[in-house]
């Protein structure tokens, strides 16, 4: 394997309004031109870390990690001037909510060029405009000048998009981007992002609650619960021979890519984890004594990473329970 684009290890997150934290430790790579995905459900940390990599939770979160490196260096003791370049021209930022994420008053096109210098602009409004089109923007020279109040989400979304573009970036960071766009398109949207991805070589850290929009570009998946990684490795082995118990529910309660996203994903007893013994041990229907004594360790199990003292005996209760895991056995 190359040099991985991104190497996170250890990555813990503590927001500074908040006793617990959000993020606990958590290492993941990137290698160069793939696309990794972040699932999970509601509240289990996947914007944070997002966020945290690109050095966005400065003033709201202490966030300590051994390393992340990024292209060889590591981010942590880059200063304000290096992380602005690094996000004008390497790392594109795709953040969740496209309305929060817009100053309204300002013009679409004025935003989006902001970050580079004044002789530079017109030759990137002309790539904005390019990059607009091609993310499904139509009359983009005309909505380049209009108040980000004047889109509905989903155009707000993909103006983003393609402001995120606008650097040539080799990482995008892509937190729901198809989430405030209408079913229909979200398809045509995701393989447009990944068509250029294979284009332009841009790796991907895509962040999203729905499985069934992962599977169609992630080359690998980490999934999340309660700011830990309970399992990671090449998708398609994890939808398709899931070892971890959250994951089979995961894969489960998920809405069909032509679905909205359940309202109900979050509960509080993710809040109340357990610390000493396993994350998931308070929901897990395959609960044993040391589950609550025991931590269990990420370790390779076959092409996957999975944390679960009962591993083996996943597919094996599955079968049991006739494809439902809602019981111990
Ligand atoms: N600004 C903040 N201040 C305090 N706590 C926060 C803040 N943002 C997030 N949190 C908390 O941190 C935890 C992780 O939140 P995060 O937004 O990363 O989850 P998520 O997986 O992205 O959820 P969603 O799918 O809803 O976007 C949650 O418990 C959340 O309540
Ligand atoms: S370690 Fe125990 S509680 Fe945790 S997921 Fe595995 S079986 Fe469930
Ligand atoms: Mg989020």
């Amino acid at each position: 394997m190359s040099t991985p684009l991104l190497s996170v290890k250890n990555l813990e997150v503590r927001y500074l309004s908040a006793t617990a934290k959000a993020v606990k430790g958590i290492s993941f790579e990137i290698q160069p031109a793939t696309c990794l995905a972040i699932v999970g459900e509601s509240g289990s940390g996947k914007s944070t870390t997002a966020l945290a990599i690109a050095r966005l939770l400065e003033n709201s979160a202490n966030t300590k990690a051994s390393e992340i490196l990024f292209e060889g260096k590591n981010i942590l003791n880059a200063s304000k001037k290096e992380l602005r370049k690094l996000r004008r021209e390497r790392i594109g930022i795709v953040f969740q909510d496209p309305i929060a994420s817009w100053n309204l008053s300002r013009k679409v096109g004025t935003q989006l060029l902001d970050a580079f210098d004044k002789s530079e602009r017109p030759e990137r409004r002309e790539k904005l405009i390019h990059f607009m089109e091609k993310v499904g923007i139509d009359k983009a020279a005309q909505v380049i000048d209009m108040y980000p109040y004047m889109l509905s989400g989903g155009m707000m979304q993909r103006a983003m998009i393609a402001g995120a573009l606008l650097g040539n970036p080799v990482l995008l960071i892509a937190d729901e981007p198809t989430s405030a766009l209408d079913v229909t398109v979200q398809a045509d949207l995701l393989h447009l992002l990944s068509e250029l991805r294979k284009e332009q070589g841009l790796a991907m850290l895509l962040v999203s609650h729905n499985l069934a929009v992962v599977s169609q570009i992630a080359e690998r998946t980490v999934v999340m619960y309660s700011g830990e990684i309970v399992e990671e490795g090449p998708t398609s082995t994890l939808i398709n021979s899931s070892k971890h118990p959250y994951t089979v529910n995961l894969i489960r309660s998920m809405p069909a890519m032509d679905q909205p996203r359940k309202v109900n994903l979050y509960t509080n007893e993710v809040r109340n984890a357990s610390s000493e013994g396993c994350v998931y041990a308070n929901r897990c229907p395959l609960v044993i004594p040391i589950c609550n004594s025991q931590k269990p360790e990420l370790q390779l199990i076959g092409e996957t990473n999975v944390a679960c003292h009962r591993h083996s005996e996943v597919k094996k209760l599955l079968e049991v329970s006739n494809g439902s895991i809602t019981s111990d056995s």
